[in-house]
């Protein structure tokens, strides 16, 4: 039998409540796409499936802030997202979208066929509600004191700071995301899957069968879940936003979002198939397919504990033969953020460096989150593009079939004999697909990229070794061989290139003619055939594969970021109501002066209050003021500040405090002395 050559390959299905932005991009999109593009390359049978997740409480809120329907904000994005996805060069099979009645229709029978086969609870039971808004709270639409970390802004479903799971009763303080009440409890009905009965399956499946090969994040995320002991999860919700449970008594209510939303994986493949004329079931029941699912870290439960178990309780789908997720990206040193708009969006890049696609694509390759979280910064990007893309592989590429052209009017020369370096240059090169493929088959494609960028860096050496340029005056036979041997490096670039830099490698194969009828190089061949550019082929001229990135370009998006962080403060900025009316007198009372202090030093015990010596004009008194953990001693040592002197004097743990320093606040909470202009004036002086 020959080996199982068939892929499902999935990668995660953006919401549509947002853009696609370079996180998701480096996270699952481009590993995901350089991983199909290569299977597909040696001759696999690949569905490449993704789709837009439409459903689950993201839309409606985002509607509700754009004031519009979720039907509107759909539309928006999925239109948006799939057209960047194209664009940028991401060769999905199919791109399907969680609306689509296939999927209505797959989810719903999924649901039913476990609903049959009894792998449900049912349960009525307390939920959250919200009375002001008619509502129940799951999800995203509560907000509470996570029970496990104390976080205060933990979701309904997932505490973001400690990973934890939750359910929504279990949050502490809890509020309501819609209406900002205390929610009530109220009964309600739904159905539950008793992931704790899938316990042994999934320490069989995934702790024992896989762990050699899963990466240590997943499969250290899944043995802690499955360690803590897993708990039923409902799989409905009260919502109107979402695909009808399919049963009897259950009107008002919606599949839970990770319950369908993986679902669509299926529907997505299906919709392929029929257009393709092909049966979807192999792609998910025959043995010896393969499932991968890439994702980002965020989704490791719901991929490796609860789709799984979903799939084990139906019977007869497959299961992931593994899950690559990785760590998260973050931009110019802070977490990208969709609702801060703290991202570089894929749509406005590909307008603002048209014909740049696979400069992102190589950056974020280059600097994948794969085992640790990474940052992206525009000067790595540039940087990146002007030393390795133009200054090492289109360099290599541009003296290579401008030689030629020059040369031989562009037609490969037959070459000589071969020298040792010659011989050593074809062997190295002939061993780079087998490392190559190794590593993308290890999902190690940051190592994958860099090999590819050694192949013309091994081209560059040679070129730099021989000097086919000086020695054509002097020795025009052994240049023919040179110059034979320099094409061969660039065809294999040609080819080894397309999964990291596709767009790149057809302008390259254009150039050399190895991608029609005449001449097409497989990747295995570079290994194995003699020849990959025979003399006599004929090459075209050259045209540039990168340009590079100016200083300029790189401060613009600078800017754009600022504009951004500024844009974020202002609203941060909640601006107190006003007091009540003070009457001049109210004012005339308070003795506020210009002092400087004088010394400072932290109360012991204490974490907040600094001791400080301040010369108010009239006299130097001590102030205990709570700053310190904002300011060490030595900082406000000198500084002029103002003081308000006749408050009443209290004691601080024991020390007497003779006024108040004035301070006021930034919107991320730092503290700021009053002291306006005061250059030349002396301590002592009135404020009024
Ligand atoms: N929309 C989810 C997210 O962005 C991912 C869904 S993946 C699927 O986090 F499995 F549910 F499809
Ligand atoms: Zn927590």
């Amino acid at each position: 039998m020959s080996t199982p050559g068939r892929y499902t390959i999935t990668a995660a299905l953006p919401y549509t409540n947002g853009p696609i932005h370079i996180g998701h991009l480096a996270g699952v999109y481009v590993p995901a796409d350089i991983y199909s593009r290569y299977l597909r390359m040696i001759g696999k049978d690949v569905a490449f499936i993704c789709g837009s997740d439409e459903h689950g409480a993201a839309i409606p809120m985002r509607a509700r802030k754009e004031g519009v329907s979720p039907q509107v904000i759909i539309d928006k994005y999925h239109a948006i997202i799939k057209k960047s996805f194209a664009d940028f060069g991401i060769l999905f099979d199919n791109y399907s979208r969680t609306s689509a009645p296939v999927h209505h229709e797959t989810a719903s029978e999924f649901f039913r066929k476990l609903y049959d086969d009894g792998k449900f609870i049912e349960e009525t039971s307390e939920q959250l509600y919200d009375a002001e808004a008619d509502q129940f709270l799951a999800d995203r639409f509560v907000v509470g004191t996570c029970p496990k970390c104390g976080h205060e802004e933990a979701y309904g479903d997932q505490c973001e700071k400690c990973g934890s799971s939750l359910n929504a009763t279990e949050l502490i303080n809890p509020t309501s995301t819609i209406s900002g009440a205390k929610p009530t409890l109220k009964q309600t009905k739904h159905w539950y899957l008793p992931l704790d009965q899938y316990e042994d399956f999934l320490r069989e499946w995934v702790l024992k069968g896989h762990k050699k090969d899963w990466k240590t994040n997943v499969y250290g995320q899944i043995k802690s879940w499955v360690d803590d002991g897993l708990r039923p999860r409902a799989v409905t919700r009260d919502l109107d936003w979402g695909i009808p449970v399919p049963v009897e008594g259950a009107e008002g209510k919606v599949l839970y979002v990770w319950f369908d939303a993986p679902i669509g994986y299926i529907s997505s493949t299906k919709e392929w198939a029929t257009r393709e004329g092909k049966d979807w079931e192999p792609y998910w029941k025959d043995k010896n397919t393969k499932l991968i699912h890439f994702i980002g870290k965020d989704n490791i439960v719901f991929h490796c504990i609860i789709f799984p178990s979903m799939l084990k309780a139906e019977g007869s789908y497959i299961l992931p033969e593994n899950v690559p997720a990785n760590e998260f990206l973050n931009l110019e040193g802070n977490k990208l953020s969709t609702s801060k708009n703290w991202a570089v969006w894929l749509h406005e890049y590909l307008e603002e460096f048209p014909d740049k696609q696979d400069v992102l694509r190589y950056v974020l390759t280059a600097n994948a989150p794969e085992t640790k979280d990474n940052d992206f910064t525009w000067k790595d990007f540039q940087d990146r593009n002007n030393s390795e893309l133009v200054g090492n592989f289109g360099n290599f590429v541009n003296r290579v079939v401008v030689l030629t052209n020059k040369y031989y009017d562009g037609i490969v020369p037959t070459p000589n004999a071969f020298s040792e370096l010659d011989l050593q240059t074809l062997a190295e090169l002939k061993a780079y697909p087998a490392v190559i493929s190794s590593s993308i088959e290890r999902y190690r494609f940051r190592e994958a990229g860099q090999e590819l960028m050694n192949i013309s860096r091994l081209g560059n050496k040679y070129l730099q070794d021989e000097e086919p340029w000086k020695l054509v005056k002097t020795n025009e036979e052994r240049v023919k061989t040179i110059m034979y041997v320099a094409l061969q490096i660039t065809a294999a670039l040609a080819i080894v290139s397309e999964p990291f830099l596709p767009f790149t490698s057809e302008k390259l194969k254009n150039m050399l003619g190895t991608n029609g009828k005449e001449l097409k190089i497989d990747w295995n061949e570079i290994s194995t055939k003699e020849v990959l550019l025979p003399a006599g082929h004929q090459v075209k001229k050259s045209q540039l594969l990168f340009s590079k990135i100016e200083d300029a370009d790189v401060q613009k998006q600078l800017d754009k970021l600022e504009a951004t962080k500024k844009a974020n403060e202002a609203e941060n900025k909640i601006v107190e109501p006003q007091k009540e009316t003070a009457t001049f007198d109210d004012f005339t009372k308070l003795d506020m002066r210009i002092g400087t202090i004088v010394s400072a030093e932290k109360m012991t015990k204490t974490k907040k209050l600094l001791i400080l010596k301040v010369d108010t004009g009239i006299n130097t008194r001590t102030i205990v003021s709570g700053i310190a953990e904002h300011f060490t001693p030595e900082e406000v040592i000198g500084k002029k500040v103002t003081v308000l002197v006749n408050l009443a004097p209290r004691a601080l743990r024991g020390v007497e405090s003779e006024g108040m320093i004035l301070m006021t606040e930034t919107p991320d909470g730092k503290l700021v002395f009053l002291n306006p202009d005061t250059d030349g004036v002396n301590p002592g002086a009135v404020i009024s």
